[in-house]
């Protein structure tokens, strides 16, 4: 493998679930893989779980880390091609990059959606100059269409707990103060359609997520009927999509409380953290023992472990 921005750049979807396993139950076995190798972590966004838990995983490989928060201790960067570099971005990403890329073995970038242009987030254009111009290979730490390591780690968490063959997977939506990509749905979608659990996503009206990620899926529009017999609930808020990074409910009713995990098979409760309490989720379901969120936030050094080793393995 030599980059990984989405499911579809696993050669084996389950091969890797063995692989993630092995490096659970022994994570210091693979570390000759990373001796002298880099990987410099890039931010254009902050964050806790990415930051702490692909460092880790690459130190569980042996690989030398670095980190760079573009945006507090870089220059700042501009992305368009053929501008009068007039402005505030003294750095072009098309020497940044490949300069970076000089100076590691793999880079993880993360680059959230902008919100300015739909165009330009649906096509990746952060993430896709640095696969373009790195030389290296690049790991996507959440780009403005997905969240891949994120949803790895969803699936080995799901794998971890699940007690039938085909448990029921639901994608919620839930309220939220301010306007979120829909990067962790769009990826936790197109993942869970790589496996042959029964996934059912349920939203308001006017929340649809892009159909390059559901498909031929039909969404639940009823909450209550989609929790009905679920074996996990995966929450999540983000914007409209068609109505692009536009809030178009703040209905508190979509919260996942006790009463709606009462319509649940003794649902497991998921979400990828941060998670505003009492908004997406009430204290007593995230504080109580359905809950698996740290367990969710633990798997996501596995889920980079794996990918890591499978890039320095080639
Ligand atoms: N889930 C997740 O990506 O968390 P961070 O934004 O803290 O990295």
């Amino acid at each position: 493998m030599r980059h990984f921005t989405s499911v579809y750049d696993l050669p084996n979807l389950s091969e890797a679930l063995n692989t993630a396993r092995e490096i659970k139950n022994n994570p210091y076995g693979f570390q000759h893989l990373g001796r002298n190798k880099t990987i410099i972590l890039i931010f254009f966004n902050a964050s806790l779980r990415t930051r702490l838990s692909t460092q880790k995983a690459a130190m569980n490989l042996g690989m030398n880390t670095m980190v760079l928060n573009v945006n507090q201790d870089g220059w700042k960067m501009e992305s368009e091609l053929g501008v009068v570099m007039d402005g505030d971005k003294p750095e072009h990403m098309l020497e940044a990059i490949p300069v970076i890329g000089r100076y590691c073995d793999v880079i993880g970038v993360r680059a959230f959606a902008s919100f300015e242009s739909k165009e330009d987030d649906y096509s990746e254009k952060i993430l896709n100059q640095f696969v373009q111009y790195a030389g290296v290979p690049v790991v996507s730490m959440e780009a403005a269409t997905r969240h891949p390591l994120q949803s790895f780690a969803d699936h080995i968490t799901i794998e971890e707990y699940k007690t039938k063959a085909r448990p029921r997977v639901v994608l919620s939506w839930a309220p939220h103060p301010r306007a979120l990509p829909q990067a962790v749905p769009n990826s936790f979608v197109e993942w869970m359609r790589q496996t042959d659990y029964d996934l059912v996503v349920t939203h308001p009206e006017g929340y649809e997520l892009d159909s390059r990620f559901m498909g031929d899926l039909k969404v639940e529009y009823n909450q209550d009927k989609a929790f009905e017999g679920a074996d996990f609930i995966y929450a999540k808020n983000w914007s409209s999509c068609s109505a692009y990074g536009e809030i178009l409910s703040r209905d508190m009713s979509w919260t996942v409380s006790s009463q709606k995990m009462a319509l649940t098979n003794n649902a497991k409760f998921m979400h990828c953290l941060p998670v505003r309490r009492n908004m997406i989720v009430t204290d007593e379901v995230l504080d109580g023992s359905s809950s698996i969120v740290i367990d969710e936030a633990e798997n996501r050094v596995y889920s980079a472990q794996t990918v890591l080793k499978m890039i320095l393995e080639g």
